[in-house]
């Protein structure tokens, strides 16, 4: 059985950090749509390294763990190893911190920063800013940015995307709102045959698209269901 994974901001919402749309939506004033994308890097870089920096401070507090649905995928995937992919919309590391492997962070990780100069990628836990000097090349002031998706940008690792979702099996969306392209639309681009499962605490626009929907918690309901999977 080929399993396809794709994980949203509720998964981790457990784990203490906010989902995008759940609460108000804003940050000092401004839409997150209007902090992170390219444009707003380019007008106002101090401002967009705030909003991140923030977000990587709170990613970093010691009470911010993995949950039961991340370690619950963790376990799923060690039986099923080879036909297994979690593609994550999340920036945060809960579950490579929860131990899965095969993890395809399709909006980049913020533990991560990247050189605009050069595109290399280097693991990062401090704050960022316009005087931050790149340690790999110390008289370059600025140059790192976030390694995460802004808006507009093309996401990670699509082709491997687009064939996994095509020979799905089982495709099982966890926590996401349905609401952001690409990642919105790949229910829509699994084969008639597959399993589509939904788990969630609300309804979404793509709920109709699935074969099963549940709606819950999902430290209940992913260990639950994967359990039932197995049995
Ligand atoms: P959202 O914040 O849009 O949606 C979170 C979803 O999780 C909602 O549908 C909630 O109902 C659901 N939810 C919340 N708590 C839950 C729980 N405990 N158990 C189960 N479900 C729960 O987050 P995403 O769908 O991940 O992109 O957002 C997609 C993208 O939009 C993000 O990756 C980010 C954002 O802007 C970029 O930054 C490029």
């Amino acid at each position: 059985m080929k399993v396809f994974v794709l994980t949203g901001a509720g998964i981790s919402a457990e784990s203490g950090i906010p989902t995008f749309r759940g609460i108000n939506g804003l940050w000092k004033g401004h839409r997150v749509e209007d902090v992170a994308t390219p444009a707003a890097f380019t007008k106002n870089p101090e401002l967009v390294h705030e909003f991140y920096n923030e977000r990587r401070r709170q990613f970093l507090q010691k009470n911010i763990q993995p949950n039961a649905a991340h370690f619950a995928l963790a376990e799923f995937e060690k039986t099923h190893a080879d036909d297994f992919l979690l593609v994550t919309q999340n920036i945060d590391p809960l579950h490579f911190t929860a131990g899965s492997r095969n993890v395809l962070p399709m909006h980049g990780q913020l533990l991560e920063a990247r050189c605009t100069v050069t595109g290399k990628v280097v693991p990062w836990t401090n704050d960022l800013s316009v005087r931050t000097a790149d340690p790999e090349n110390p008289h370059r002031i600025g140059n790192l940015r976030p390694n995460v998706v802004w808006f507009g940008e093309m996401p990670l690792g699509v082709q491997r995307i687009q064939e996994a979702v095509q020979n799905a099996d089982l495709f099982l969306a966890i926590g996401t709102s349905a609401v952001v392209y690409p990642a919105a639309g790949l229910v829509e681009q699994t084969p008639a045959n597959c399993k589509r499962v939904e788990i969630n605490l609300e309804e979404t626009p793509k709920s109709d698209a699935f074969t099963e929907t549940i709606r819950g918690r999902a430290s209940i309901e992913v260990p639950k269901f994967l359990s039932r999977l197995q049995a």
